[in-house]
Order: C-alpha cells, then structure tokens, then sequence
C-alpha cells in the first residue's frame, strides 16, 4: 500500500492564484458579456525584448546545426550566463562572487520550494506576514509547519506581521527562527527595505545562526537610492543569507523561466553533532541530482538581457510596468485610499475601507466595478484588511480600470 506524504492534505485546495482564477471563470460564466479588467495577478504583458527574441533565434539555429549543436548543459548553468551575472549584477554593486556560488534555474518559484530539501525538518521557519505564499506552502509541504490553529496560522510557522502599524517593515522575532524568508522589494506590499533595515536581519542571522533565503525577484523596480539591489550589499550577508533572483519580472520571461541562485561558500549549516557544513555543496550536489539545467536556448535569452541594448529594452519595460503602478497609486490617493508601494515595487498595496474582509472586497470589486485585484487575505493573516493591485496590465486596462474605480467611488 503506497503512503502519501500526508503533509499535502493539510494545504488549502487551491494555491491562491488558482482559487482567483475560479472565481473569476464563475463570474464570466454568468457574466459572459462583460469585460473584466485585471490588476490582480502577477504575469507580465509585454512582449519579451527585442534582443532576447534575437539571441535565441540564433540560439535555435545552433541547436539545428550538427556543427552547432548542443545536448544536456552543465546542470548548474552556462559559463556565458554566470559570468554575465557576476559582472553586472554583482561586481557592479561592489559584490565578488565565485563562478561556483552561481546556479541557473527555472524561475525562482522552483527554487524558493527545493530550497527546503537540504534542511533539517525540524527548522523553525519564520515568514514576513504577508508575503508570496509560496513560502508557507512550502513550509507546510516539507513537513515543518505543525498544525493550523484556532487563528489560521501554522503552529511551527513564526509569522512576523508586517502591517501599517510598523509601515510594513518586518520586526525581529522574539522567538529563535532557524530559517527566515526575507521578499525585497516585497510581494504584495511593494514596499523596500533600506539598508540599516535589512542590516538588523543580517545581525540577527549572524547572531542566532540562521539561514535568510531572500527573494530578490522584484530587485530591478528599484528607484531610490539607499535601497540595497542585493543582500550582499550587506556586510557579513555572505555568512548567512542565499539569494534568489528571476528574469521572469525584469525581462518578461514568466513563460520562458529563467532564474539563478546564489549560495555563497562562506554559508554554513549544523549536523545534530554540531558540525559545520558548507551549504553550497549540498545545493550543488541537490542540482546535480535533481536537475538537467536550464536550456541553453533560454540561457542565450537571459544573457542578452545584459548587453547594452538588452540592458536599455528592460529599463523601458520595467519603466512602463512603474508607471501603471504610480497611475494606479495616484488615483487610488485622489480617491481617498491609503496606499503603499508602488515607487521600489510594481505593487501597490491599499487599506480596505470600513474593515471590509479583503475577498468580500475582492468580490465587489469584481462584481460591481468588473475589476480584478489580490485580496491581502490570501497573503497571510495580516494581509486581512487589504488588497492587491500590480502595474503588470498593459496601460489601456490600468486606465481603465482607474476610470471604473472613480465611477464605483462616486
Ligand atoms: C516574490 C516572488 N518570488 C518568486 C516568484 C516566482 O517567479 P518565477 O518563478 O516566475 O521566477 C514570484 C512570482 O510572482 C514572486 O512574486
């Protein structure tokens, strides 16, 4: 008789952007002639630029070409790509890194869940509250969540509430967490950590000897200047923090998946004896095993991302994605919403008026103004009271869907 890993029985049923997407496929079912205008979901809506297109075009020739032609990668990323990271994305920021603490992925939703693999179960996990919910579900799959309590959380789950009261940013825990998720610029409340904040978690992991896996994957919509790109930038980050990184937001490849992680030799575990281990070897020796490396095709597509045209195409795209975030954030204030994100952070995160439950809003929204967003709900418990809006539509529906909220205000 097959066992099932009984930890999957405890997730809600739907992932949360599932559950979305069936309350809107609901909604069209009765509503078949009304057009929905979407501010709720994380896909982007530009095409993916120019010089990518152009790289891996001439990527699929080689691949065509007996001469040319390429089987399986080396699993843990091309030299080509790795290099390109180190130089741009680190070295430029006063950053040294080892080809060898570079490893390409799929997209960072992969790797912000296998991460878990080459820890103990009994790790202590602290989340932000809200945050993507990726990494509570991973939590809760890998078996280090204890039990749903009375108040909805997980009862092995250390939730650091982030809410207007402390302006979103997170407090240390008052309790030992052996493994934190850190997501700056942050997903859902757009807002950034500066560098005496995220310093204070880097004093904390030193101290307590706690792994941060912080989620970079919205580094590239930073606009103000004391926010660090990279937890590196952090003095002793190296010592306790892997950081994960996607092209998905920055260059439009949420269909293409592409993603790198950095696991700094420096980092290092305890066995039960007390025994250092370094962390990158694990990692590279899961990654060896797991997996066959990110095509080479999509490999050639990221590469190009850092050439001097490649680099200009991805400043318009993330520059357009600002904008739609700062109409949206404009309107919102003129009609009398309390905002946040929205300047480091294609987010924007609004208070929902008259403590009205975030899917009850959800539903208003949705049913009366014909509007998508993200209930805050479905990021956490925190995130009750709140709701989501992303600068990801193209800049027709954003306006439009400003004009509608007017009309649904009045
Ligand atoms: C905070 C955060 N991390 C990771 C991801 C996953 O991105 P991908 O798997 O496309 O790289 C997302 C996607 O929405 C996200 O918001």
């Amino acid at each position: 008789m097959v066992l099932i890993n009984e930890n999957y029985l405890k997730l809600p049923e739907n992932y949360l952007f599932t559950e979305i997407e069936q309350r809107i496929n609901a909604f069209n079912i009765v509503h078949p002639n009304t057009k929905v205008v979407r501010l709720g979901l994380g896909d982007v809506s530009l095409p993916l630029p120019e010089e990518v297109v152009l790289a891996m075009e001439n990527a699929v020739r080689e691949m065509g070409d007996i001469k040319t032609f390429r089987g399986y990668g080396p699993e843990t990323g091309y030299q080509f790509l790795i290099e390109k990271i180190i130089k741009h994305d680190y070295n430029a920021r006063g950053i040294s890194l080892e080809q060898d603490e570079v490893f390409i992925g799929d997209g960072s939703k992969s790797d912000v869940g296998n991460i878990g693999h080459i820890f103990g179960r009994d790790n202590i996990i602290g989340i932000t509250d809200p945050v993507y919910p990726v990494y509570e579900n991973a939590a809760i799959m890998g078996g280090r969540s204890g039990n749903l309590t009375e108040q909805n959380i997980w009862s092995n789950i250390v939730y650091i509430p982030c809410t207007r009261e402390n302006n979103f940013v997170p407090e240390l825990p008052k309790e030992k967490v052996d493994m934190i998720y850190l997501c700056y610029p942050n997903n859902p409340t757009g807002v950034a950590l500066n560098k005496t904040e995220l310093k204070k978690w880097i004093d904390y992991a030193i101290e307590n000897q706690t792994i941060i896996i912080y989620d970079g994957a919205y580094a590239s919509y930073i606009t103000e200047n004391d926010i660090p790109h990279s937890i590196y930038e952090i003095k002793g980050a190296k010592k306790v923090a892997i950081e994960i990184r996607s092209y998905s937001k920055t260059a439009g490849f949420t269909g293409l998946r592409c993603s790198y992680t950095i696991v700094p030799k420096e980092l290092t575990g305890y066995t039960l004896f007390g025994e250092k281990v370094g962390i990158n070897k694990l990692w590279k020796r899961r990654a060896t095993t797991y997996y066959n490396g990110t095509s080479y095709i999509v490999q050639r597509g990221a590469e190009a991302t850092y050439s001097p045209k490649g680099k200009k195409q991805l400043q318009k795209n993330i520059e357009y994605y600002l904008t739609n975030a700062s109409i949206i954030r404009n309107e919102l204030i003129n009609l009398g919403f309390e905002v946040y994100g929205g300047i480091n952070a294609p987010h924007i995160w609004i208070k929902i008026p008259n403590e009205v439950p975030s899917w009850k809003f959800f539903h208003q929204l949705l049913y009366e103004a014909n509007i998508v967003g993200t209930p805050g709900a479905g990021f956490g418990p925190s995130g009750e009271g709140y709701f989501r809006f992303t600068g990801f539509s193209s800049r027709e529906d954003t306006i439009e869907a400003m004009e509608r909220m007017k009309s649904w205000k009045k």
